[in-house]
């Protein structure tokens, strides 16, 4: 099969001779891109592309002609939790009459409610409508993502979720990686036994979870009142000794030591960063692991914003993500995430878009494959409607001007 593109108005975040495994600090403003470019995908891999004044004559099996429209790598959503059983939108009434997240969370509400909800419903049922999700953020141009486990809270819920994604990696036809996410919170009937579901993950659920290939990583809600620094320490070992490598919820509601464990225990990501300041910023420094920003959460809780110049400032890349779930953000639509990305942490356009590019794509260990146009990887782009400039994207905030999202042409 063979695609050729052309008169693409922008082609956006090209690759030539480099070999970019994240871009960080000054380098997040630069967007890399050819104007009135051809590109050509052959057997879902970028083959060539180049400017349209030096058009090759090609046959393909699909030609776009791409007037007035962009190209771009598409998105890398790195943060996600959309197996889930049913929408918690009582809550939101009950957080907009005055409770906290937290205090929802407290009366059984919040992570305890989807867990309910998820063990009620069959395997089918479930991958029915976690399917019907991906589709919807594929048509808004998400081309590689991640999936958490985590509203299981038991074997079994945890492992129908695990199969769920794995069904979903062999069927999506996008790149889908699996974190096992079984310590989000504990259980009703661990409530007074927080060392007994503790031993049930590590002893129990991890070692069939890795036996049976069902996860790339182990994640942790790091949080006062969820997994603590000492809980979040042995069940990242634990998970290192299967070979998982984490990639973890830190620092969403309080600053909480989740950055700092992190980056001791080598996490791939670290993620929310609501509450950070100046000692997580510095311990981020010199360390391989990746900020994540989730301000569609922060959005969503009314909450602040995460400091995202602070971190850029610092020299550090930043990823953006949507967090979509059914408690703290209920919508896994990046055009909307970059434009709070813009308007509330005052990243720039180039820098958001590389945050859920490249970025998004280092955070799930994809950058060898996905987040840049580049020949031979692999060709999961965005065609875009016609606009007139990249800023237009987060501009015509809550629009989607993804046209289309290229995958196995
Ligand atoms: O990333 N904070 C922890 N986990 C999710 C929310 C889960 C939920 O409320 O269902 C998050 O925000
Ligand atoms: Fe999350």
């Amino acid at each position: 099969m063979r695609l050729f593109i052309k008169n693409i108005k922008l082609l956006h975040n090209i690759e030539i001779s480099t070999s970019i495994r994240k871009v960080s600090g000054k380098e997040m403003a630069i967007l890399p891109c050819i104007e009135n470019a051809w590109l050509v995908v052959e057997d879902g891999r970028i083959h060539s592309f180049g400017e349209m004044a030096a058009m090759p004559e090609t046959d393909a099996d699909e030609i776009i002609d791409a007037t007035g429209k962009m190209v771009l790598p598409a998105w890398c959503d790195s943060h996600t939790h959309i197996v889930f059983a049913a929408p918690r939108d009582g809550e939101f009434v009950d957080r907009i009459k005055g409770l906290s997240y937290e205090e929802v969370a407290r009366r059984g509400g919040g992570i305890l409610n989807s867990a309910r909800r998820l063990n009620e419903m069959d395997e089918a049922e479930l991958y029915d409508q976690s399917l019907a999700r991906l589709h919807k953020v594929m048509a808004q141009g998400t081309g590689a993502i991640e999936i958490k486990s985590g509203y299981g809270l038991c074997l079994e819920g945890e492992l129908k979720m695990l199969r769920v994604i794995r069904k979903l990696k062999e069927n999506a036809g996008i790149p889908i990686k699996a974190s096992f996410l079984a310590a989000h919170a504990y259980p009703v009937e661990y409530k007074h036994d927080k060392e007994g579901y503790i031993k049930l993950i590590i002893e129990k659920i991890l070692p069939i979870v890795a036996g049976e290939g069902l996860a790339d990583y182990m994640d942790v809600f790091c949080e006062q009142g969820f997994f603590e620094v000492p809980e979040t320490e042995r069940i990242l070992e634990a998970g290192w000794k299967y070979g998982l490598k984490p990639k973890i919820h830190a620092n969403q509601l309080h600053h909480s030591g989740g950055v700092e464990v992190g980056v001791k225990y080598k996490a791939l990501s670290v993620d929310h960063l609501e509450c950070v300041g100046e000692a997580e910023i510095e311990s981020l420094k010199g360390s391989n692991t990746m900020p994540v920003l989730l301000p569609g959460a922060a959005f969503f809780l009314g909450m602040h914003y995460q400091p995202a110049r602070k971190i850029i400032d610092a020299g550090l890349p930043v990823c953006l993500a949507t967090d979509y779930n059914p408690g703290s953000c209920p919508s896994g639509n990046v055009p909307l995430l970059l434009s709070i990305a813009c308007t509330q942490l005052r990243m720039t356009p180039e820098e958001a878009v590389n945050a859920v590019t490249i970025n998004g794509a280092a955070a799930m260990e994809l950058e060898h494959e996905m987040g840049t146009i580049k020949v031979g990887k692999r060709a999961n782009l965005i065609l875009t409607k016609k606009i007139p400039s990249l800023a237009y994207i987060p501009y015509d905030y809550g629009n989607n001007n993804v046209e289309r999202l290229i995958i196995n042409c």
